[in-house]
């Protein structure tokens, strides 16, 4: 991983390990974020979500049942209840070419498992998921952060990412702490657009912008960083796609595979 003061600067190409190296491991695991690290990813990409007793979790779905053995809301479970769970083996189920044994009984990581576990050596692009059915969560991820000193006066820019597609959720976030580097996410669901009034109106609080991409062309890129914003689309599995992002000049990427953009960036 790329360390330190650089880590933001629009030159440095960022690979982001979406939901670890999701490609070969269950989400959201620890299996799957050391993968990431070891695999090159700068940041271990971490979507949140709150347990009934208020704990941070990692996990894309507000719901269990996708990715583990049990059934229904997040929230509706303390998180005693939520470490009962198996979240790796519906990765073999799925995906059996790529199974292994090893996934199986995998536990779903707090926030704070996954900072115990990687200190200050990984960097964290995190995502709060569903703010509105969680009020606080942006106070106790600043907290957790804060006691790790993973923000702050020493720690160091870039360290920590936090991303959103919800703008209440990042101003919050931005009105609790000014330093911390924050992501708008975007979701388009036909030809991309962004208008200067939208950019000038997220440079207020945001670094930069993490579209879907299939939507966007290499004029969006270009308006989005000759405007002094970084952006980040997601998530980019392959490397036709990746090389037509980077030949547009995106600033990172958010893909499944992080060494196959590490192959593509170290060889450009
Ligand atoms: O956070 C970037 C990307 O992960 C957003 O989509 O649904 O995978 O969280 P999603
Ligand atoms: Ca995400």
């Amino acid at each position: 991983a790329k360390t330190s003061r650089s880590l933001l600067n629009p030159h440095h190409i960022l690979d982001i390990a979406h939901r670890g190296a999701s490609g070969y491991a269950p989400e959201h695991t620890l299996a799957s974020y050391k993968m990431g690290e070891r695999l090159k990813g700068d940041y271990v990409e971490i979507d949140l979500q709150m347990t009934g007793d208020g704990k941070l979790i990692a996990m894309h779905d507000e719901t269990l049942d996708r990715t583990t053995n049990g059934t229904g809301l997040v929230k509706d479970y303390t998180l005693d209840e939520i470490k009962q769970l198996d979240a790796g083996s519906w990765f073999n189920e799925n995906y059996p070419e790529k199974a292994n044994p090893a996934y199986v009984g995998l536990k779903i990581p707090t926030l704070e498992d996954i900072i115990d576990t990687f200190g200050r050596s990984a960097n964290y692009y995190i995502e709060t998921k569903s703010p509105d059915v969680y009020p606080g969560m942006e106070e106790k991820l600043l907290g957790i952060l804060k006691n790790h000193k993973l923000i702050g006066p020493n720690a160091h820019s870039g360290k920590v990412i936090i991303q959103s597609f919800s703008k209440d959720s990042l101003l919050k976030i931005h009105n609790m702490d000014k330093s911390i580097p924050l992501v708008q996410l975007l979701s388009y669901h036909s030809d991309a657009d962004i208008s200067q009034g939208e950019i000038a109106a997220i440079k207020q609080y945001a670094v930069g912008v993490g579209p879907n991409y299939k939507y966007i062309d290499r004029d969006y890129v270009q308006k989005v960083r000759n405007n002094g914003l970084l952006i980040h689309p997601y998530t980019v599995n392959t490397r036709e796609d990746m090389e037509m992002l980077l030949d547009w000049g995106v600033t990172g990427m958010f893909t499944n595979y992080p060494d196959l953009l590490h192959e593509i960036i170290k060889g450009q």
